[in-house]
C-alpha cells in the first residue's frame, strides 16, 4: 500500500541540500509504509522497523561524511544521532520481545525525525551550504586577480 507521494515533502521539512532531502523523504516514505503494514498486520512491521533503523544509521553516517568533507564540527549533532539510535534500538529489542508496540515506535520515530530536521538538520544544511559556497568561491579569486594584473 503506497501512502506516501515522492517529491511531496512539505516546505517546512526541506533543508535545501538535495542528497539530505532525498534521504529524509525516503525515511518518511518507509515510515508511512510501515505504519500501513502495522494497521494491516502488526507483527510483520517489527522486521521493517529494524530495517528502518538501519536506514536511519546510513543517513546519519552520510550526514557525518558530508560534515567531515566540509570540515564542519559535527560532534554535537552526531551525539544527537547516537543517543537517538541507542533509544530506538532498545525499543526495537522491546518490540521483538513483544513488550513494545511497533506502531507507537513508528509514530515516535516520525515525530522525532520531523523535530530533528527542523531543529538540527536545517542548521547543519545552512552550515554545509556556507562551507561549500566558500570552497567554490576560493579558486576564483586568484584567477580574477591574475586577470586584473594583466589589464
Ligand atoms: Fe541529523
Amino acid at each position: 500500500m503506497e501512502l506516501y507521494v515522492a517529491g511531496q515533502l512539505p516546505e517546512a521539512l526541506l533543508v535545501g541540500v538535495p542528497d539530505i532531502d532525498q534521504q529524509h523523504e525516503e525515511i518518511f516514505s518507509r515510515i508511512s509504509l510501515l505504519k500501513a503494514q502495522c494497521l494491516e498486520s502488526g507483527s510483520a512491521a517489527v522486521e521493517g522497523f529494524a530495517d528502518l533503523l538501519e536506514l536511519f544509521a546510513q543517513h546519519f553516517a552520510n550526514e557525518q561524511m558530508l560534515a567531515e568533507e566540509a570540515e564542519i564540527d559535527f560532534s554535537e549533532h552526531a551525539g544527537v544521532h547516537h543517543d537517538t539510535l541507542r533509544i530506538l534500538y532498545k525499543a526495537l529489542n522491546d518490540a521483538f520481545a513483544g513488550s513494545q508496540d511497533v506502531y507507537s515506535l513508528l509514530r515516535y520515530a516520525e515525530y522525532w525525525f520531523e523535530r530533528h530536521i527542523g531543529e538540527d538538520d536545517r542548521l547543519f544544511a545552512d552550515e554545509l551550504s556556507a562551507a561549500n559556497g566558500q570552497r567554490t568561491s576560493q579558486p576564483r579569486w586568484p584567477l580574477n586577480a591574475s586577470f586584473s594584473a594583466h589589464a
